[in-house]
């Protein structure tokens, strides 16, 4: 049995690698309502357990203010881009050792390149 499965993880894993899939945004926001907004706020200003996630992408790490940043994060200095957030949502404590996102991570990349896709709207247009 468990042998089947981890082919198939590994198939569905070369599917997704070999199609050049647009990400979806609109699946992103519903990841996110699911598995984020019980801590982030997308709208600017309104930190809750988390920051608000509103314009973090492309931004450095840890910048927010009037959040309480684990020291962690503060000295990592990460910038958000698409692969960096990649890397911490996967496993987050892994990434950054001592962050206190207490969250297990997102296993499916196609979910994260969705999530991803999805935080890249949250930020004014660019003039
Ligand atoms: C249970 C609460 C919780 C959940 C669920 C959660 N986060 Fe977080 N998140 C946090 C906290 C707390 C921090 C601050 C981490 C630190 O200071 O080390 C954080 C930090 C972050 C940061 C870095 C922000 C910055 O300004 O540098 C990103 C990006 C992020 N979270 C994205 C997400 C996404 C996307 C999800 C959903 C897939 C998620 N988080 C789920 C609590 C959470």
């Amino acid at each position: 049995m468990k042998p089947i499965i981890m082919a198939a993880i590994f198939a569905a894993g070369l599917c997704g690698a070999a199609s050049a899939r647009a990400a979806d945004v609109a699946k992103g926001k519903s990841i996110f309502a699911e598995q984020c907004a019980a801590c982030h706020s997308a709208a600017s200003g309104q930190n809750g357990i988390g920051p608000s996630l509103y314009g973090v992408y492309g931004k450095p790490a840890a910048m927010t203010a009037g959040f309480d940043f684990s020291p962690a994060l503060k000295s990592a200095h990460i910038v958000w881009t698409a692969p960096a957030l990649d890397k911490f949502l996967a496993n987050p404590q892994s990434d950054v050792p001592g962050t206190k996102m207490p969250y297990m991570g997102m296993a499916n990349a196609t979910d994260r390149a969705d999530v991803i896709a999805y935080l890249a709207t949250l930020s004014a247009p660019s003039p």
